[in-house]
């Protein structure tokens, strides 16, 4: 069985899906390892580094011979078109833009395993790379805001007088907004969250965060997470929420619906209402964006506000990002790869979940309606 890491091809991308630590792991497991030479530099893990582990480097393509290959980001069409008929693969897939890619599995005969769609539940727990990611992605949101505070996060008592602690709202208190709160109370803030799942306000308090009662109706979806609120819900939050920004020096949205865009929490109107000096970080830009105004990537003045949308946010952390995605991978595949090969028991129901694309089939129905659309 080969086993192939290519290096990331899309711009702003530092991690590798498989670790020195991880090849040892598979090269343990009877496998062979090629690696693309360069493919750990974002990661701090080098050609040198696989070597010792026992993989093979090859600068160029590594993507023609392998019977399996492992990645982060999608692969684009024409990599998949270089893979041979009856290869896997497995890699976040899903995303805006990426259903060529996908075509292109489906067409090519690859069988495709998507990070993403493992199922969250108990016994897939350390192959989920959506939380190891997210986990990444809400640390990095705080560590953002505490650098562009022209105030200090902790309470200081000095001989010069008292320094009040930040005040931090976080919004969307899932993986990653439990991340930033947890981080940003380590940095000694106060810390305020809200969510639209009652289920959360336990999980805020836990990590050290003040959990507000909006006095609004929960909304619930399927499987823990939310769904989109209606125009109305979505206003009285907005109202409800615009006194609490206004005491805080730091806001951090990290809300999400699965399948849909980002719901909008903060309007312009509610960041003209935050004092002058105070930071603005949306986890969602790329997504739509959580608040109205951000842009992936950068940074503008709202008024007063510096408003950052975050991009490639686990990235920013690519060590132990792909320390952790790494994990996940070889936890997944160590359901599929015995020494003889690759084996994909679809009646395995994290295998059945996560299997994306095989036998020429778009197994995701969500995925499949947007290409037949
Ligand atoms: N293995 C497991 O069992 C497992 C693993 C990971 C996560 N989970 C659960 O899944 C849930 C969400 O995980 P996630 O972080 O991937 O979610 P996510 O990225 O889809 O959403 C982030 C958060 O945004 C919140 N949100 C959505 N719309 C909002 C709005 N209008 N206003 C305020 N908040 C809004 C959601 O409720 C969620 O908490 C959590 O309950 C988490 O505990 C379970």
């Amino acid at each position: 069985m080969l086993v192939c890491v290519p290096a990331e091809v899309r711009p702003g991308e530092r991690r590798v899906a498989l670790t020195p630590d991880a090849v040892a792991t598979l090269v343990k497991g009877g496998h062979r390892v090629l690696v693309e030479s360069g493919a750990g530099n974002g990661a701090m893990a080098s050609d040198e580094m696989y070597g010792t582990v026992g993989a093979e480097v090859r600068a160029g393509d590594v993507l023609a011979d392998a019977d399996l290959v492992a990645h982060v980001r999608p692969l684009l069409p024409e990599q998949v078109a270089r893979l041979r008929r009856g290869a896997a693969t497995v890699g976040f897939v899903t995303g805006p833009g990426e259903l060529d890619g996908i075509r292109a599995l489906r067409d090519n005969g690859i069988s495709a395993l998507a990070m993403e769609l493992v199922p969250r539940i108990s016994r897939a727990q350390s192959m989920d790379a959506l939380s190891s990611q997210a986990l990444v992605a809400g640390y990095r949101c705080t560590l953002e805001a505490a650098m562009r505070l022209p105030k200090f996060f902790p309470l200081f008592m000095t001989a010069a007088g008292t320094v009040p602690p930040a005040r931090v709202l976080v919004l969307g208190a899932g993986v990653a907004g439990l991340q930033a709160i947890a981080t940003a109370k380590r940095l000694g803030a106060i810390v305020e969250a809200y969510d639209v799942r009652p289920s959360s306000a336990d999980e805020v308090k836990s990590v050290g965060g003040k959990f507000l009662d909006l006095g609004l109706d929960a909304v619930e979806g399927t499987g823990g997470y939310a769904k989109e609120l209606s125009e109305d819900r979505a206003v009285r939050q907005q109202q409800a929420l615009a006194p609490y920004l206004a005491k805080s020096d730091v806001l951090i949205t990290t809300a999400a619906v699965p399948g849909r865009p980002a719901p909008r929490l903060v309007t312009a109107a509610m960041l003209a209402g935050m004092a002058a000096g105070s930071v603005a970080v949306d986890l969602a830009a790329e997504s739509g964006g959580n608040i109205e105004g951000s842009v992936a990537g950068q940074e503008i003045w709202a008024g007063g506000v510096r408003l950052f949308g975050m991009a490639d946010a686990a990235s920013a952390m690519p060590v132990d990002a792909s320390r952790l995605y790494a994990k996940n991978v070889t936890n997944l595949l160590a359901l599929a790869l015995t020494p003889e090969g690759f084996s994909l028991d679809l009646d395995d129901d994290v295998l059945d979940g996560a299997c994306i694309v095989h036998d020429g089939v778009v197994r995701h129905a969500p995925t499949a309606q947007l290409l037949e659309a």
